[in-house]
């Protein structure tokens, strides 16, 4: 039976409902527009417009006055879209995206990409993140959420916290880098240049005692500072460790007597301001010592003298530190290396003794590549004071021995190379923060010069952030050049950004950022051989990156350093190769020829150094 209608009172109504339904939906659709994407904007209207479809299907007025309806809604839905557009086109670039850390890939889909008015890439920053200083920390491969809120600004004063772009793509990498004035100006002051020097060495071998005494001869560790070390170490039945205490700061360090990370103190010398980087020697605190080593312009090699205990440093198979950590050192382009030939007083500063172990040991340091003309012997003692800061008054001693002492070898140490007509690169070794609640980046100046106010790149999250101050040695400094050691603090940037195996570098020269590099490497003394898929622990710099040899490309010849086979099966102990390391995530690379510091690595597997080498290819980036 039909409906009965009554026209006036019916078209009065549906006036109403028409105009109600009007303004719902302009409401729904702005609600959807600030929370649905427009594809889901458009999915979501297509269903109503199908229900409203079936409720209206009833009568014909009502269906003509459904079809006005949808047309006045949609052209309605249309006109508000259209000067929504431009806003939902710049929120779609602050949307919550996965951020993408060291060591980890991006896979929450595309990075939103937009050309900033200079024509730069530019991709989201990041908020909210965590801060990690840790190099080791796993917090340091989570994701956390990105957010873009303003464009790159060239000037310096627009880089607020939070508003700072990421940079995803090579800018200027094709120009040739012209440092500016500041960078190359070398008439300052008489200031003693910096040497960065890493004591290195089998453990116990008395690195730290070393280390300490010789700061406490040169007035750097007070003798009251010296008699509290000497009567808590008593106390606590180390009374031996007592110099060493000045360096191992840590309880756990000092409760077992071993340094677990790198200390780092200063003094200075007649020619040197010294920056002493005192490692560990336990085979388990190999890859601390290699930050130390990382950035070394030379190094002391501590040896223990005593019998056994030379020996078992000079064990293979990775047992051995002294043989470890001077392949080490060397692989990080170290060419200069005093050997202290330490606990002399244990043998009685016998001749043989010292003789035995030069030769031993040179044979040793000579096949890693050292040269003998830079190679400086010291025996010495450091727990008796012999031979440290001034030549052996001990006849034992002195009868047979007419070398230098110790800080005598370390200014006779030639002038490390400076290398400031390059561009900025600073491999991060550490993350501090401040107690101003910003971020500090400590590390070597590799390469070019920084001042306060410069504008650098954090890689590889490729980061802009602005230098708010500079400090050597906790003084703070207006400018810093290449070689100097220092601590950079940040300011407009995500605390969380700025990670330990990070590099920080000129804006317009990033460095690149490596998933697949090609590398030569030296296989060292290893009880498996290598083939294609073995798991390896990829080190470059201060970073660290689990990875698998995923292609053998060739056999070198050792001497001609020519192929001699393509395509090995296998790489056994001493054997040179080309092979290809694809890893877990990415890090901040170079090809060796274009930075020696981005460009040395080696591989270590089961807490052993498998070998050392340098890249010749990044075979694929992180984009
Ligand atoms: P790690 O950092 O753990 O590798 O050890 P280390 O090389 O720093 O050795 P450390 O300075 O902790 O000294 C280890 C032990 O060797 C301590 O008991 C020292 O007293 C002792 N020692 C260091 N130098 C000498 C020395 O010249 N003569 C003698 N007799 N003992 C020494
Ligand atoms: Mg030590």
């Amino acid at each position: 039976m039909p409906r009965k209608v009554s026209y006036g009172l019916d078209y009065f109504a549906m006036a109403l409902h028409f105009a109600a339904n009007y303004l719902l939906n302009l409401l729904i659709f702005l609600f959807w527009f600030t929370h649905y994407s427009l594809e889901q904007m458009l999915h979501l209207s297509l269903v109503r417009m199908a229900v409203s479809m079936e409720s209206g299907n009833v009568q014909f007025v009502h269906m003509t006055m459904m079809k006005v309806h949808f047309v006045v809604t949609y052209v309605a839905l249309f006109m508000s879209i259209l000067p929504l557009m431009a806003n939902k086109k710049m929120r779609c670039c602050s949307e919550g995206r996965p951020e993408y850390r060291r060591g980890e890939s991006n896979s929450k889909g595309k990075e939103a990409q937009v050309l900033s008015s200079d024509n730069e890439m530019l991709v989201p920053s990041v908020h909210g993140s965590k801060v990690s200083s840790d190099c080791e920390s796993e917090s340091s491969h989570s994701r956390e959420n990105m957010n873009l809120t303003a464009p790159l600004s060239s000037n310096l004063n627009q880089l607020k916290l939070g508003k700072h772009p990421i940079r995803n793509k090579k800018v200027n990498s094709e120009t040739k880098y012209q440092p500016e004035e500041w960078m190359l100006m070398e008439k300052e002051p008489e200031i003693l240049k910096q040497l960065n020097l890493a004591i290195v060495g089998h453990v116990d071998s008395g690195k730290s005692t070393l280390s300490g005494r010789l700061l406490h001869l040169l007035g750097k560790v007070s003798k009251k500072e010296m008699h509290k070390y000497e009567k808590e170490a008593k106390e606590k039945g180390k009374g031996s460790f007592a110099y060493a205490w000045a360096m191992d700061e840590s309880t756990e360090e000092r409760e077992r007597g071993v340094t677990m990370t790198v200390a780092v103190a200063y003094f200075d010398s007649k020619k040197y301001h010294v920056v002493l980087l005192d490692s560990p020697g336990h085979k388990d605190f190999v890859p601390n010592m290699i930050s130390g080593a990382a950035q070394a312009d030379a190094a002391v090699l501590v040896v223990d003298a005593s019998t056994g205990s030379f020996e078992a440093g000079m064990d293979g198979y990775g047992i051995g530190q002294t043989r470890e950590h001077a392949q080490l050192v060397r692989s990080f382009g170290v060419e200069q290396i005093i050997v202290a030939v330490n606990k002399m007083d244990v043998v009685g500063y016998s001749k043989e003794r010292f003789d035995f172990i030069k030769s031993q040991l040179g044979a040793f340091l000579r096949s890693c590549g050292f040269k003998d003309s830079s190679i400086i012997w010291v025996p010495l003692s450091a727990v008796e004071n012999q031979n440290l800061v001034t030549t052996s008054a001990d006849v034992r001693l002195s009868s047979w021995c007419q070398g230098v002492c110790l800080l005598d070898a370390i200014d006779s140490l030639q002038t490390p190379l400076r290398d400031v007509s390059k561009s900025l690169i600073l491999p991060i070794c550490d993350v501090v923060k401040t107690s101003m609640g910003q971020v500090a980046a400590c590390g070597k100046l590799e390469t070019g010069a920084i001042r306060n106010g410069s504008k650098v790149l954090v890689m590889p999250i490729g980061a802009l952030a602005a230098v708010r101050s500079i400090e050597r040695d906790s003084i703070s400094c207006n400018l810093a050049r290449a070689g100097d050691h220092i601590a950079v603090t940040l300011q407009a940037i995500e605390t969380g950004h700025v990670l330990a195996g990070g590099v920080l570098c000129h804006p317009d020269y990033p460095v690149q950022v490596a998933t697949c590099l090609e590398l030569k490497i030296l296989v060292l003394d290893i009880p498996t051989p290598i083939l294609v898929g073995s798991q390896v622990e990829f080190h470059i710099h201060h970073a660290k990156v689990a990875g698998r040899v995923s292609k053998m490309v060739a056999l070198l010849d050792q001497k001609t350093g020519k192929v001699s086979k393509t395509a090995p099966r296998i790489l056994k102990g001493k054997q040179s190769a080309i092979i290809e390391v694809r890893l877990d995530g990415a890090v901040c690379a170079e090809e060796f020829s274009k930075s020696k510091a981005l460009g040395r690595t080696f591989l270590r597997s089961s807490g052993t150094t498998i070998a050392v080498g340098i890249v010749t290819r990044i075979v694929e980036r992180k984009s």
